[in-house]
Parts: structure tokens; sequence; C-alpha cells
């Protein structure tokens, strides 16, 4: 059973839910910034947090762009895909190209992972580095950000850790390499590096976006289910909090 309860907030369609996520990532943002100089955040790819992104940049109106600390943000990535940054798969790009380059963060604030890195294994040693000493972490601690976004798959994977890989069992490491399709694992295609269960359930807030009428029966499995074994189910930050935004397609079985 997840640890956290979470506070489930329901909304109308695709384009309230990414409203609403704009208003909590302001709000969040402003005051990690107002009470300890700087707003960490690490992102998420897919196509969920699109409008949000947008939204953020200034779409429809200045109503979020001009409440957010962009000088005073530091951005990370959930998890990258192993191609380069140009990639259409980028995680990287589309954040770049939404939001990234049409607001003023500070480009040394921004800290991608490297999926182009042929090797995998290191890209995701390199990225472990980079949150220890961005995070001046001591061994065995964890960084805490200000908030991860996450979206979830049709299998109940998050970031890149999926049902029955390795990642999903990882408790040391802060970002590991996931390799493609093994055995009865069904692995995405291409490589994947990712931030691990333990970095994500030190954040201070996660907040998981799900739309669609095809993720109704994996939020119902997630949030009323009993499948422990979901990577979904095991986001459950130990002192932070966990909101879960659905629009009424991906809520219509909870
Ligand atoms: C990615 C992710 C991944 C994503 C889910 C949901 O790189 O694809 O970070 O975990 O959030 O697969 O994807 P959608 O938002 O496209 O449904």
């Amino acid at each position: 059973m997840p640890q956290s309860v979470p506070d489930i907030r329901i909304l109308a369609d695709a384009e309230e839910l990414s409203r609403t996520a704009a208003q909590e990532f302001s709000r969040r943002a402003a005051a990690a910034a107002r009470s300890r100089g700087r707003f960490v955040v690490a992102l998420s790819g897919g196509t969920t947090p699109r409008r949000l992104y947008v939204l953020l940049a200034g779409d429809g109106g200045p109503a979020w762009r001009d409440r957010i600390p962009w000088k005073a943000m530091h951005v990370f990535w959930t998890d990258e895909r192993c191609v380069s940054p140009d990639s259409p798969d980028s995680n990287f790009r589309a954040a770049r190209e939404l939001m990234l380059s049409r607001v003023p963060v500070p480009s040394d604030q921004i800290h991608p992972i490297h999926g182009e890195d042929p090797d995998a294994g290191r890209a995701a040693r390199r990225y472990g580095r980079e949150l220890r000493s961005f995070f001046s972490l001591a061994p065995g601690r964890r960084p805490r950000f200000d908030l991860v976004l996450l979206g979830v798959g049709q299998d109940g994977h998050v970031a890149s850790i999926f049902p029955g890989s390795h990642a999903t069992g990882e408790r040391r490491r802060l970002v590991v390499a996931v390799r493609p399709r093994r055995s009865a694992v069904a692995l995405p295609a291409t490589g994947r590096i990712t931030l691990t269960l333990p970095v994500i359930n030190s954040a201070a807030c996660v907040l998981v976006l799900v739309t669609g009428p095809e993720k109704a029966e994996i939020a119902r499995a997630v949030l009323a289910g009993r499948r422990g074994d979901l990577p979904a189910r095991l986001v459950s930050p130990s002192r932070g909090d966990l909101i879960w935004m659905l629009d009424r397609e991906a809520a219509r079985l909870l």
C-alpha cells in the first residue's frame, strides 16, 4: 500500500487539469523561492505535461508566467530516452521547445540528462554525480526536489521505472539506466535513464498528471487496486505531498 495518502483532484478535462497543475506549479515555485531562494523541479516527459509547459511559458496570458521566479528555477528531468537532444523523442527537447526557450531560466540552471551518450550507464552515473554536487549530498543522502512531475504509462510505469524492471527495486542509486526489451519484461525499444524511486519519494511534492480514457484502468489499479508492484503505486513521498490530478475520463473507474 502507498504510505502517503494521495490528494486526488478530478478535473473536467485535460485543459482544466493543465491549468490547475500550472496553478500548483507556480504556487510551489514562488513559495520555494521565497523561503529557500531557489525552486528545484524535475520535469517529466511524455505527452501529458505538454500543455502545462506551454501554459507556464505564457500561452493564453501572463497569469502563471509572471508569477514564476524563473531566475531562481533549477530544472532537472525525471527521465530521458537514449537519443540526441534534437530527437523528437527527447524529453529535454520537448521541455526546451515548449517552455524553457521562452522563459528567462539561466542556462546554467538547466540540467539535462545526457541521453546522447552511447553508454547509458555512464550517463546515469554522470547525472547521479550532478545531483550529488548540486544538492551537496553526503554519501547515502538523497536530493530533495521541491517538485517532481510525473505521468503514468498504461502499464503503471512512472518516469522510466517499468513494472518488473530492476529500476523498480533500486534502493541505493539515484539514477539508473534501463535497457531495452529483455525476456518477459516489456521495456521500451530504446534505452532510458531514470531517477529512482528513493529520489522521487524524497521530494517535497510529487504531482502526478493523468488524462484520457486509456488511463482509466491503470488509474483504478494504482489508486484503488491491490497490485503493490506497480511502480506508480510505489510513489509515496516520505516527507512530502503526493497530488494526483486526473481528468474525468481517466478517473472514470475510481
Ligand atoms: C517519458 C516519461 C513517462 C511518461 C509516461 C506517460 O519519458 O515518456 O517520463 O514516464 O510520463 O509514459 O506518458 P504520456 O504522458 O505520454 O501518457
